[in-house]
Parts: structure tokens; C-alpha cells; sequence
């Protein structure tokens, strides 16, 4: 299957059994199967949402959105009463907490619970198609602005790190910094991507390399401990990544190891671009200091394929998100356009128009 006509989250309306369904392409089993788990209850939605067989900030929004409709069959189902209803939707609001989409999905279907389940619906799938949309523009925009920035009046192909995935996978299809890549690609401006493998689950070397692979783009995985170095040596020309949550003064939270690429590009005096959506700009949050980063189970980090690799003794530290200040992210790309966050364009910064729709 063509990568591009991924769909990660779907609804299936009711099937032979008469249950309706969240339908998610499993991630956990990518790249050597290509399956869909089928989710009929909040308990089976919350459970894939926390086992990441649906990531990406996004993505979760979307199956925030239609879990919305998912507890309300399984609320006509059990009988559940309002009060019931509600705290359900409230445990699938809160399977993450890092990144802003699934709060900002939930909370924009929830409220149409008393017009009924095509209301709800309506909005989900408005979400999604939204998504679609965002993301295509945003590939427009990060690639205009780049080819411009990085190779002005030349017609070079550029080398780009990108670090997790955040293609079609991550998103309602294409991808916000992988659909960047994707458009220099179609354009014939891209040379290679080093796609970080992205500890502790592998995101960029399970899914980014192959959603890549599906196209035959070119490009290498690496250790996430040879970024900086890639970076140092001149090979790479921008860095472009994705975000859970950016902050109102730029600080933008995303998978872990992602400053240190940040850090690594401000030392090469490279661009280091992050692609989102709007949906994911939170200007409630003042700084990346009131993120909650989600801290995930120490086995990630002390075993390898349920295989103990620490000592017995040995404690895990598991962040599954960091930090980079808005001072390090030299551009913003939004289905809106630009913002030059380093020289102080971030809305809530510099007074520039809300980047929300
Ligand atoms: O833990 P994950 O895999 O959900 O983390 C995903 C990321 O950090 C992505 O970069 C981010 O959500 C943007 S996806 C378009």
C-alpha cells in the first residue's frame, strides 16, 4: 500500500455484531505486519491509546474525537447515565497527557453528545479531514520556505534529519514534518533523510523509515546518539520535526532527544523547523515548563523486546517527551504559514496574529 493513502484512524460503523468500532492501524506490530485493531469499548480505546498502537499527537486527537462516539454506543449498550458517560470520556481525554490534540479533539466533539450520535460523528470526521487539509499546507509552506532559506536560487536537493515519525501515521494522513519531506520529495528537492531511530520504541527506525520505504525515498537510520554528529559534520541541511504541544512563548515539547537535535542545529547555525498543526499550538500553557511530559514504564528503557538488558539493580528513567525552548526553534510551520519563532514571531510573543483559525 502506498504510504500516502494510510488512513491510521477510522470509524466503523456498526458491523455484523452491531457494535460500532474505532478502527487503528496497530503500530506496535509496524513495520512486519500491517494490521488494524478494531476498538469497541473505552477500555480497549484507553488501552491502545497508552500501548502507543495509536501515537502522534494528531492521531490521538482523532481517536479522541471518535471516542467520543465510541462511548456513546457503548453508553446505549450498558445503560450507562450521563454522569457515567461523561467520566468515560474524561478517562479517554486523559490516556496522554503531553500532547494538546487529544484534549483539544475531545473537547471539541464532546459538546454535541445531546444532538446525537450524527452530530458527533460529523465532528469527528471534520477533525480528520481537517487534519488532512492542515497537513498538506503545512508541506507546502515548510518546503517553500526552506528551499528559499537553505538553497536560495539554487536548484540542489537538500538532506533533511527528522526525528520520530510524524507521517501518515502520526496524523489523519500525509504527515506535518514528514508531509515537509514528502513535498521536497515530490518536488525532486530531496536528496536523503536521516530518519533518527528515536529510543526507546523506535518510531523513526519502525515507522518513519518505513512509511519512506512504502515511497522509496531515499534515506538512512541512525542512532539517535549520531545526530549531533551528522549534524556537526555538515551532512544534514535543516532538521524538521513535529510537536505534542507548543507553548505560547515557542517552547515546544516533543519525543525525546528532540533538543538535543535542536541543539545541535543552533551549533551548526542550520535551521531546525517544527511542523504542526494549529491544533497543536496551546496558548493556554505559557512555557514549556508547564507541559506534563509523560514519563512511560522503566521496562522501556531496561529491557529490549521484553528481554532484561540493565542489571537487576539498575532504575530506568523514561521521559517520553522534552523540551526545546522556543529560542532554538528557528521556524514554525502551521497550515497557516510561517512564524520565525527565534527572531521572536510566535503569537503571544511578539503580538503577531493568533495562529488558530
Ligand atoms: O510517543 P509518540 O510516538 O506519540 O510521540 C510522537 C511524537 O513525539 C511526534 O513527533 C508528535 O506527536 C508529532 S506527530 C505529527
Amino acid at each position: 500500500m502506498n504510504s500516502q493513502e494510510l488512513r491510521a484512524v477510522t470509524w466503523t460503523a456498526a458491523a455484523e455484531d452491531g457494535v460500532p468500532s474505532v478502527s487503528l492501524i496497530d503500530q506496535t506490530v509496524l513495520p512486519h505486519t500491517l494490521e488494524r485493531l478494531d476498538v469497541t469499548t473505552v477500555d480497549g480505546l484507553v488501552d491502545a491509546i497508552v500501548r502507543l498502537v495509536v501515537r502522534g499527537a494528531p492521531a490521538i486527537g482523532a481517536a479522541g474525537g471518535y471516542g467520543v462516539a465510541l462511548a456513546m454506543a457503548q453508553a446505549a449498550r450498558e445503560g450507562w447515565d450521563r454522569a457515567r458517560l461523561d467520566a468515560e470520556v474524561d478517562r479517554i481525554r486523559a490516556a496522554r497527557p503531553t500532547a494538546v490534540n487529544l484534549m483539544v479533539c475531545v473537547d471539541r466533539v464532546r459538546p454535541l453528545v445531546d444532538k446525537g450520535m450524527a452530530a458527533v460523528l460529523a465532528e469527528a470526521d471534520a477533525i480528520v479531514q481537517e487534519d488532512l487539509a492542515a497537513n498538506h499546507a503545512m508541506g507546502a509552506h515548510g518546503a517553500d520556505w526552506l528551499l528559499d532559506r537553505v538553497a536560495p536560487g539554487s536548484d540542489r536537493p537538500l538532506r533533511i534529519l527528522t526525528h520520530c515519525n510524524t507521517g501518515a501515521l502520526a496524523t489523519a494522513g500525509w504527515g506535518t514534518a514528514l508531509g515537509v519531506i514528502r513535498e521536497l520529495h515530490a518536488r525532486g528537492r530531496l536528496e536523503t533523510v536521516y530518519a533518527d531511530e528515536t529510543r526507546p520504541l523506535l518510531q523513526g527506525a519502525r515507522l518513519t523509515a518505513w512509511e519512506l520505504a512504502q515511497e522509496g525515498i531515499p534515506h538512512y537510520v541512525q542512532a539517535d546518539g549520531a545526530a549531533a554528529g551528522t549534524i556537526l559534520r555538515g551532512e544534514v541541511d535543516a532538521a524538521i520535526v513535529g510537536a505534542d504541544r507548543v507553548a505560547a512563548n515557542g517552547d515546544t515539547a516533543n519525543k525525546v532527544g528532540t533538543v538535543a537535535v535542536a541543539l545541535a542545529c543552533a551549533h551548526a547555525g542550520i535551521p531546525f523547523i517544527v511542523a504542526a498543526p494549529t491544533t497543536t499550538v496551546d496558548l493556554a500553557t505559557a512555557s514549556g515548563d508547564d507541559i506534563h511530559i509523560e514519563l512511560r514504564s522503566e521496562d522501556e528503557v531496561l529491557e529490549w523486546a521484553g528481554v532484561r538488558t540493565a542489571p537487576a539493580a539498575s532504575r530506568g528513567h523514561n521521559p517520553a517527551f522534552d523540551v526545546t525552548p522556543g529560542s532554538l526553534v528557528t521556524a514554525l510551520v502551521t497550515e497557516r504559514g510561517v512564524l520565525e519563532v527565534a527572531a521572536g514571531e510566535l503569537p503571544g510573543v511578539s503580538g503577531t496574529a493568533d495562529p488558530r483559525p
